[in-house]
């Protein structure tokens, strides 16, 4: 959608459209454990994404065999699982970065092809790695602009004008989201690490109207406590926007409070998914240390 940037500027889309409400959200589902390939929502329609049959061995190594996993509408879905269990390997394959050696994916009830990164993005499916990708010496803005930065073609001085825009832009977007960052001149660099994570999100939902899926590997693995809670709740902000979101995490009982459901993966399977509204961490630990594929749907 083309819209008028309020300074004039542009008649291409510009950030503060980009996050505009959403899908409805649908109902938390109460089905403690539902089998992940018969779930339908409240209006009977299919989730938004099925993985279906995914395997992919690397050499000798088995990392993913014959995994079947739902995300729904507007869901928050934890993977967890020990060391090596293949949720990266599961998250890359989705995010067009892995090829699977078999398996296929849906969405919306079509079958989709997530040949590349490129092939993903245009589905809507964002990826956050764990390292994050950010440039250490550009500032915030830049960082949120990078590759989509507003040109004009007029000579002179209008750098300076589309660098005062970005600001502008990021600032707001930042403000959207209600991240704490002291000025969008800052250079990544500086920043904490809770506060690189929130860049890395705001960019990653920013730009793509029709960003549906925001796949997160570890994003809070190296943060404190409070870090971490603020950086949750950027998460449960995003969401509210209507995207599906699905977080890998060591950290238990953060996933347990964050997620709708939680899959547990062990040797590239999917071993368990349980509703995380009414299972324990005790639960959790025991799937992953003891849970066998096929036991729970
Ligand atoms: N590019 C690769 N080349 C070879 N082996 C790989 C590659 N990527 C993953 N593997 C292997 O596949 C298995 C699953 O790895 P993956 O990174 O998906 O696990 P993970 O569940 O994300 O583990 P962690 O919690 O440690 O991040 C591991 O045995 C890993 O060594
Ligand atoms: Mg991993």
């Amino acid at each position: 959608m083309a819209v008028s940037h309020p300074d004039g500027l542009s008649a291409r889309p510009w950030v503060g459209e980009t996050l505009l409400p959403r899908l409805p959200r649908l109902r938390k589902s109460s089905a403690a454990d539902a089998p992940a390939d018969h779930w339908q929502s409240a209006d009977g329609s299919r989730p938004l994404l099925e993985i279906r049959g995914v395997s992919r061995s690397f050499g000798h190594v088995r990392a993913l065999h014959e995994v079947d996993i739902d995300l729904r509408e507007g869901e928050i879905l934890g993977i967890v699982g020990d060391n090596g269990a293949g949720k990266s390997t599961l998250m890359k394959i989705i995010a067009g970065t892995v090829r699977p050696d078999a398996g296929h994916l849906t969405m919306n009830g079509e079958p989709v092809s997530v040949a590349t990164a490129l092939a993903a993005r245009r589905l809507g499916i964002e990826m956050i790695y764990q390292d994050l990708a950010l440039f250490d010496n550009l500032d915030v803005a830049a960082n949120i602009f990078i590759g989509r930065e507003h040109t004009r073609w007029l000579p002179l001085l209008l750098g300076f004008l589309e660098k005062r825009r970005m600001h502008k832009e990021a600032a707001e977007l930042l403000k959207r989201l209600n991240i704490q960052i002291g000025s969008t001149r800052q250079p990544v660099g500086v920043l904490s690490g809770g506060q690189r994570q929130m860049v890395a999100i705001a960019r990653a939902v920013a730009f793509e109207k029709n960003v549906k899926v925001l796949l997160m590997d570890e994003p809070s693995a190296a943060l404190g406590a409070t870090e971490s809670e603020t950086v949750l709740e950027l998460i449960r902000e995003i969401r509210s926007h209507g995207l599906s979101i699905v977080i890998i995490s060591h950290r238990i009982p953060e996933v347990l409070s964050l997620a709708d459901r939680v899959v547990v993966m062990k040797r590239g399977e999917r071993v368990a998914t349980l509703d995380a509204g009414s299972t324990t961490v005790e639960e959790c630990v025991n799937q992953i240390v003891a849970g066998e594929a096929g036991a729970a749907a």
